[in-house]
């Protein structure tokens, strides 16, 4: 008997713009398992939603292909991936970097997102149908004070690329959202501790507003669609015009509203 279900597998799912993600995959018909390392908030994203929840830590190659294993077999045949979660960093100079860091960081942020790929699309390769959707970052195109982070996000936007063409003749695409400074709850806290200033970040933004974590959750739904089905190895950045302002501060900054 064949399963017209579409499932959706979000790692990183108990996480700000994760959860965003889950809401609107499951209004779109989606049917979800919701992964994190937070295994209790994923499941009780999960739950709210209908779907399933797991613990998986990407940091951990057992974990991420126990995982694919389990959904596969458990919830069923996967034919969307999101790979959102990720290790975050503070702004820092390099030469005050911790290595320990920075090794959690590419294991997790790079190593684990090409495992995530690996594990999940293997199904997708088989029956010859997948859309893989992972988060960078806009640090990924120029230079920021996140020295491991950024890179890492450089190196998920290169990797998708390999992807998008080792898998294209299968039928299974690879796209990367890079979003700009969303208010999540996790940012939201490092403002109140006051690493970061949401108001520096607003001058920066062309539309004088941060991006909400539904609008980078819409960008992803939609390249996980059937709508974006010759959209392939691409970068679709959501950061309320934060890359195209950049050269406005050398002539003063970003202009306010025409009266
Ligand atoms: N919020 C922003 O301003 C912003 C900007 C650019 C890019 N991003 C990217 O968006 C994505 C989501 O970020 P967010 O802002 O929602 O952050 P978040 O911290 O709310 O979500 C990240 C989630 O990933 C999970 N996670 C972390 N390490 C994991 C691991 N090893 N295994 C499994 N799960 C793990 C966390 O538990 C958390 O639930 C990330 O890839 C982040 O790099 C966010």
């Amino acid at each position: 008997m064949s399963d017209n279900r579409k499932i959706a597998v979000v790692t990183g799912g108990a996480g700000g713009i994760g959860e965003a993600l889950v809401r609107k995959l499951t209004e779109g018909g989606w049917t979800l398992a919701v992964l994190d390392r937070d295994a209790d908030k994923a499941i009780d994203v999960a739950k709210q939603y209908g779907g399933f929840g797991y613990g998986i830590d990407i940091g951990d190659a057992k974990s991420i292909a126990e995982a694919a294993a389990y959904v596969e077999e458990h919830v069923g045949p996967v034919s969307g991936l999101a790979c959102v979660a990720a290790h975050l960093e503070n702004p820092h100079r390099p030469e005050a970097q911790d290595f320990a860091e920075w090794d959690d960081i590419v294991r997790v942020n790079l190593t684990g997102t090409f495992r995530t790929m690996v594990e999940f699309g293997r199904g997708m390769l088989k029956r010859g149908h997948g859309s893989i959707v992972n988060v960078g970052s806009i640090t990924a195109f120029n230079s920021s004070p996140l020295q491991a982070y950024g890179p890492t996000k450089a190196g998920i936007i290169n990797m998708s690329r390999n992807f998008a063409v080792a898998w294209g003749r299968n039928g299974v695409r690879v796209n990367t959202v890079c979003p700009g400074p969303t208010r999540t709850p996790a940012v939201e806290a490092s403002y109140a501790r006051g690493e970061r200033s949401p108001e520096t970040m607003i001058r920066t933004t062309a539309l004088g507003r941060l991006v909400k974590p539904i609008e980078v959750a819409n960008a992803i739904a939609f390249l996980l669609s059937d709508e974006a089905s010759a959209i392939t190895g691409i970068e679709l950045s959501v950061d309320s015009g934060v890359l195209a302002s950049q050269l406005w501060s050398m002539y003063g900054g970003v202009p306010q509203p025409v009266v």
